[in-house]
């Protein structure tokens, strides 16, 4: 039989060290939002109801947080009065009767779904408490775990600790799980008689004990447990995550020459044997197929390439920008709200916006498809193995037909049939000698110049 549980997220928080105008868990990490990393690794974790304990900024707080296949609530903690206090802000949920009561925080944005998994798992052996603990680097600060004859009896805060208790390295991350038919009624055990004045939900592991409850530590890396205290530490944050996030996609497949200089976001796919060279950078919604290549220096947003496409060097995929298989869009170029169809190129210099372009077509250097008239937008469609010659100007809206041609430097402004062969521009002339007279008469100009000084 599967428990149930349910999440408590503590973002009541003030978020004064971020000096930001919004609550630290609304701060983005690889482009979102950090309480909704909180929530992606708890429904990961198999849970459904949670609960967001909120302060400032209540409703964004509350809308960042909600995520699909979850139900998600949220309760105001008006005065900010300790830890112990958030949890029990949540009193009506938590009575609403769990098997589990997990407490996660709202700016611990790394921890993994495993780790979830394995407090739970030791209610689910028959401990009444299990505390998510770490060893740290530099416990200063943090609430110390101690341990009598294997057990863990208390969690002291730094401010609290004895010497001897502050010299302890193995530290609280915040975040437990607590058997959810006792957990009020211990919760409401707990008091504020402590050096800070506040209620400290870590006292519950000492009123639990002295009622029988069966209290653990279970132990994960650091890395995962790091807190938001700062922009620094938001940073830190977001480059431990790009690391992680990177790792995985390399051990999925996905080939990075230099991964420290590629930037995911949160929901970049890369399919196995997608090739992704230096200095790339991933906004959200890109898909990138089997076998495409992404050369140095580009940046996608909102974009999917297929298999055996090549973005790059120095490309730009804005929303919108869907490359066929084995379509090629070179240096200098942007695409946005266009498809590019198999096999076509779009190699140089170019701006494709608000198109369709057809299978095999080749793209000219320096094309511009003008899709704005200065209030609307317009569509250019080219057809399949068309040709638009180099310097070409498409004013949209405007079609061009299968296998039809346009001539270099043309501004097309009307539409070309299938197979038709298109000029937009002034007709060459040629004047033998003039080029002679045209020089003699600038040289005269500058000798005459000089006379006269
Ligand atoms: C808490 C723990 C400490 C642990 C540390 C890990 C207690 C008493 N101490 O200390 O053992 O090592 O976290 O970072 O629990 N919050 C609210 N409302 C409140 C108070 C806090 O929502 O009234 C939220 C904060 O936004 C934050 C989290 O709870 O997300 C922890 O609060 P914080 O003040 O950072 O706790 P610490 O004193 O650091
Ligand atoms: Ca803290």
């Amino acid at each position: 039989m599967t428990r149930t549980c349910l999440a408590v997220i503590l973002a009541a928080g003030d978020s004064t060290r971020m000096k930001s105008s919004m609550s630290k868990v609304l701060h983005p990490i690889a482009g979102l939002p950090m309480i909704a990393h909180v929530m992606t690794a708890v429904r990961a974790a198999g849970m459904r109801d949670a609960v967001l304990v909120v302060g400032r900024d209540a409703d964004k707080v509350t809308k960042a947080g909600s995520i699909a296949e979850m139900t998600v609530s949220s309760v105001l903690q008006t005065e900010r009065r300790g830890t112990g206090h958030a949890v029990l802000t949540a009193r009506d949920s938590i009575a609403t009767g769990y098997d589990d009561v997990l407490v996660t925080y709202g700016d611990v944005p790394l921890v993994r779904p495993e780790t979830f998994l394995a407090a739970r798992a030791k209610l689910a052996e028959g401990a009444d408490v299990a505390v998510i603990g770490f060893h740290a680097a530099n416990p200063f600060g943090y609430g110390r775990l101690l341990v009598k004859d294997g057990e863990l009896v208390a969690i002291r805060e730094e401010k609290d600790a004895t010497d001897e208790e502050r010299k302890v390295t193995w530290c609280n991350s915040g975040l437990m799980v607590i058997n959810g038919v006792r957990a009020l009624s211990w919760l409401e055990k707990i008091d504020n008689k402590n050096a800070k004045g506040e209620f400290y939900l870590t006292d519950i592991v000492e009123i639990a004990r002295a009622e029988g409850g069966r209290v653990v530590a279970i132990d994960a890396p650091e890395a995962e447990l790091a807190g938001c205290n700062t922009r620094a530490e938001l940073a830190a944050l977001e480059a431990s995550w790009q690391t992680r996030r990177r790792h995985e996609l390399m051990l999925t497949g996905v080939s990075m020459i230099a991964p420290e200089t590629v930037y995911l976001a949160h929901d970049t796919v890369l399919l196995p044997d997608v090739l992704i060279e230096p200095n790339v950078v991933f906004g959200p919604g890109v898909t990138v197929e089997t076998g495409a290549v992404i050369h140095a220096f580009s940046h996608l947003e909102g974009a999917h390439v297929a298999s055996g496409a090549t973005v790059g060097p120095f490309a730009r995929l804005r929303p919108g920008a869907n490359l066929g298989e084995g379509a090629k869009v070179g240096n200098f170029c942007e695409v946005k709200k266009a498809e590019i169809g198999a096999g076509a190129k779009v190699n140089h210099l170019t701006y494709i916006g608000d198109a369709f372009v057809g299978a095999g077509t080749n793209i000219g250097a320096g094309t511009i498809t003008c899709n704005y008239d200065g209030v609307n937008k317009h569509e250019t469609r080219i057809g399949e193995n068309a040709f638009i010659g180099s310097n070409s100007a498409l004013v949209a809206p405007v079609a061009i037909g299968n296998g039809a041609y346009v001539a270099s430097g043309s501004v097309i402004t009307e539409n070309v049939p299938d197979d038709a062969l298109a000029f937009g521009r002034a007709r060459q002339e040629v004047k033998p000698e003039r080029a002679k007279v045209v020089r003699e008469r600038a040289l005269a100009l500058k000798a005459s110049k000089k006379a006269e000084r």
